[in-house]
């Protein structure tokens, strides 16, 4: 660990990214973010003086969390624990984070390279952004030059949350549109609205008060992609990201061929090889 921990700090210091994967194996992954560690442990906490035998470097704070059971991405509910928040920075794009409160920090940070990807994309273009979370990709779609971003969740907290980051980005053109709906139900709502480019990152399995049915990413992504080529104006494009790790393709998805498994291009150099696979439709 101690090896990879160097080379990852080095990286993401050369890099200008605060958040970075460190290390991780079996039993633990240690998340850099800003001058903080973020130790995510399977069972009992590991034991500070080791932690620091890895290190070559002073954490300001360690925070400690449970790691995720498998295939939970986005819908572990731990109690929320003191907030710790602060602002870091990924390339140009800029983040409030708060490693202390909940379970995730507020960036996703093996998204990184698709945030850039998206940016790139989003010149001039209408962008939806569907299960925004903290905004992360509405920020880079802005910075990207977007003329419009519309942003999509049912978290009045994240929402919030996303607007902060949303304004201390300070997109010039981007205008902002922010829904706090469950997006299933709004897609069946059948918006009017036509969008030049829709990422769609949703989490693998949801469920709560706020929804009328449950969310299950491997049974429900047909219909889901299928209501986004409805909103899609001609020559659009589709952004799809999922973290579930049996994912595979439903064969009831309309033009399956113009997806292509783009997972390879957004892989971060610091995250384990194919956790987040990323397709793209064109
Ligand atoms: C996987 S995260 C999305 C990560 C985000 N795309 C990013 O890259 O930062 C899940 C988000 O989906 C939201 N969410 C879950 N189910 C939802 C639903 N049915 N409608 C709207 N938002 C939902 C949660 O509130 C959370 O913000």
């Amino acid at each position: 660990m101690k090896d990879q921990i160097k080379k990852n700090f080095a990286w993401a210091q050369k890099e200008g990214v605060d958040v970075c994967l460190l290390a991780y194996d079996d039993r633990m992954s240690l998340l850099k973010v800003g001058s903080c560690l973020v130790v995510y442990h399977v069972g009992s906490r590991p034991e500070l003086d080791y932690l620091t035998s890895l290190l070559t470097w002073n954490p300001e704070r360690f925070f400690f969390k449970e790691r995720y059971p498998q295939d939970a991405h986005c819908q572990y509910r731990a109690r929320p624990q003191e907030s710790y928040g602060f602002w870091v920075k990924e390339y140009d794009l800029k983040f409030w984070v708060d490693p202390g409160q909940y379970h995730d920090i507020g960036l996703f940070a093996d998204q990184r390279k698709a945030r850039q990807l998206i940016k790139a994309l989003s010149d001039g273009k209408r962008v939806l952004n569907l299960f925004c979370y903290t905004g992360g990709f509405s920020v880079a779609a802005a910075l990207g030059g977007a003329r419009l971003v519309k942003s999509v969740d049912l978290s009045e907290t994240y929402l919030l949350w996303a607007r902060k980051n949303w304004e201390a980005n300070r997109p010039a053109a981007a205008r902002d549109f922010w829904l706090k709906r469950d997006v299933l139900e709004w897609l069946r709502s059948l918006p009017s609205d036509r969008f030049d480019l829709i990422i769609v990152d949703p989490p693998t399995y949801s469920s709560g008060k706020k929804m009328r049915q449950n969310w299950d990413i491997q049974k429900d992504h047909a219909w889901l992609l299928r209501s986004c080529q409805r909103l899609l104006a001609p020559n659009g494009s589709i952004y799809f990201s999922t973290h579930a790790s049996a994912f595979h393709w439903d064969s009831s998805v309309p033009e399956i061929s113009r997806w292509k498994d783009i997972t390879e291009q957004i892989q971060t150099e610091d995250f384990p090889r194919n956790l987040v696979k990323a397709y793209i439709y064109q």
